[in-house]
């Protein structure tokens, strides 16, 4: 009886060392804790969406989900690393418009490829950017905004998260539009760069809505209007750019989780349906809507629809930014 069992074992340690029972592992997947690399800072926008997202994930999952956050260089920093990760579906980033679009034209030797080395698990949220100013900027509207950056152009600090991230190429957009150059000013994410822009310590941004309803309710900062053709539900009276007299600068980001390429397909749809489980649970949908997210509809959800948006946004963004000079 000893030997057959001794055989059984060899047997499975066999099947084991060929990969036979990878699939196995795969349909049982999770079976522990999953990091979310998640590139900026805690609190910015990133983070926060990522954190409402994910804490209804792991119910789903049946497994604890911990946030990494891993700072530097614009976000490329974690998404190197998360390009880097074993590919079994335990380290996972929430990248978005700038780490897996933007950074492809601003860094020419960027350490990785969004197409080439992830694979696209699922859109979290759309997030439109707004151009806003600290609370004692001296212009009361965009027309007197756009006067004054013109005027001021060189004594101008714009906060940003880093070259590469969403705040950075969504200015740098609106520097081309208004043919301005402002003393770029970079934080480890929008989360730190909001509070100097609530101190005064830098003069104006271009963020995403989700890190700046409070604050604009608040009355701690300026918001002078939504780059996007609509009004945006969670601020009724913020004008769009078109409004404002500026229909030239059109600026909207998303945020999205990838996984490093290779992750079995069983994991990735797992995660694509909890992930899509998230965004139709009420609470999450309401904490999304209040922060002014766009949640997206059913077929922008898949896999399939992540990996088309990310090639268009790459074409798109090449042909807007060139490589960092600053
Ligand atoms: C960005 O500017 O890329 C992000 O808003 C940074 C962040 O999420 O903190």
């Amino acid at each position: 009886m000893r030997s057959f069992s001794r055989i059984l074992a060899a047997v499975a340690a066999l099947a084991g060392a060929a990969g036979l029972v990878a699939p196995a592992r795969a349909q049982d997947y999770p079976t522990r804790t999953i990091t979310m690399i998640v590139p900026f800072a805690a609190g910015g926008p990133t983070d926060v969406v990522a954190r409402i997202v994910t804490a209804h994930m792991a119910q789903t999952l049946g497994q604890s989900i911990i946030i990494e956050n891993v700072v530097g260089a614009g976000g490329t920093t974690a998404t190197t690393r998360a390009a880097r990760a074993a590919n079994d579906g335990y380290t996972l980033i929430t990248g978005h418009m700038g780490t897996h679009a933007a950074a492809v034209p601003l860094y020419p030797k960027l350490a990785y490829h969004p197409e080439k080395d992830f694979e696209p698990v699922g859109l979290l949220a759309g997030t439109p950017i707004l151009i806003l100013a600290k609370k004692d900027f001296p212009a009361k509207d965009l027309k007197e905004f756009i006067a004054y950056v013109k005027a001021n152009t060189d004594r101008m600090n714009m906060a940003h998260a880093g070259v590469g991230s969403v705040s950075y190429s969504s200015c740098e957009l609106l520097s081309s539009v208004l043919d301005i150059k402002p003393v770029g000013v970079p934080f480890n994410g929008t989360g730190p760069a909001m509070n100097a822009l609530v101190g005064g310590q830098v003069d104006y941004m271009c963020d995403q809505i989700v890190n700046a309803v409070p604050q604009i309710n608040g009355g701690t900062i300026k918001a002078y209007a939504v780059a996007t053709p609509e009004r945006n539900p969670s601020l009724p009276n913020l004008p769009t750019t078109a409004e404002a007299g500026l229909p030239a600068y059109q600026a909207s980001a998303w945020n999205a989780i990838f996984a490093p390429k290779g992750t079995p397909a069983p994991v990735l749809a797992k995660l694509n349906a909890a992930i899509s489980k998230a965004l139709d649970d009420e609470n999450v949908r309401k904490r999304l809507l209040e922060l002014g997210s766009d949640i997206p509809k059913a077929e922008a959800r898949t896999q399939a629809a992540l990996a088309a948006l990310m090639k268009s946004e790459i074409e798109k963004w090449s042909a807007v930014l060139k490589p960092a000079t600053n």
